[in-house]
């Protein structure tokens, strides 16, 4: 059984629903790191699983503000950063990011394959490559970790509801 599982998206809103179904296993501490080019869908992904998270404001991109907290209905805060700059990681480091997480946040975190390795070594990975055509995505998600493995039977079944299949 592979661990890696792939669906295509046709837009946003496709995109967004595969965010969502994260969600239900969302605990405290745990990362979830964005991979993806420019304008890949990196935010997008973060709208989808903050306002199915109860997140009543607009999750905006955290290029300006880099560590940006917001209430969630679930219990954890969500922690959204972007570090498309290596100097952002260290800046995410010192804004206190690691200690949110202990405190029982958990962070969303685009561009993160950078910060993985300095922040968590527990992560969930989705990586959105873009299609061929201009709505096209292809999101590719995949445990790394213990904690993340230890959830992924669950997580897989929820994944397969919105068309997440192995390859
Ligand atoms: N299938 C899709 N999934 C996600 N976004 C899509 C899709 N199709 C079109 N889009 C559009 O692509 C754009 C993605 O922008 P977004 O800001 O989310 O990218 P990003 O990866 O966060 O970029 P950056 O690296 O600049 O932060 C949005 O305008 C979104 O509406
Ligand atoms: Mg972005």
């Amino acid at each position: 059984m592979t661990d890696e599982l792939v669906v295509e998206t046709d837009g946003p809103a496709a995109t967004q629903a595969v965010a969502a179904a994260l969600v239900a296993f969302i605990a405290a501490g745990d990362v979830v790191i964005l991979g993806g080019d420019l304008g890949a869908g990196k935010t997008a992904f973060t709208q989808g699983l903050a306002r199915a998270a109860g997140v009543d404001e607009v999750v905006t991109s955290p290029t300006f503000t880099l560590l940006r907290p917001y209430r969630t209905a679930i219990g954890p805060d969500l922690l959204h950063a972007d570090v498309y700059r290596l100097e952002q990681l260290r800046e995410v480091v010192d804004l206190g990011l690691p200690e949110q997480l202990e405190d029982g946040a958990f962070a969303v975190i685009e561009w993160g394959e950078r910060a993985a390795p300095a922040l968590a070594p527990d992560v969930l990975a989705v990586t959105i490559d873009f299609g061929a055509g201009d709505n096209d995505r292809r999101l590719r998600i995949r445990p790394e970790g213990p904690s993340w493995a230890a959830r992924w039977p669950q997580v897989r079944a929820a994944l397969a509801g919105v068309g997440a299949v192995a390859r």
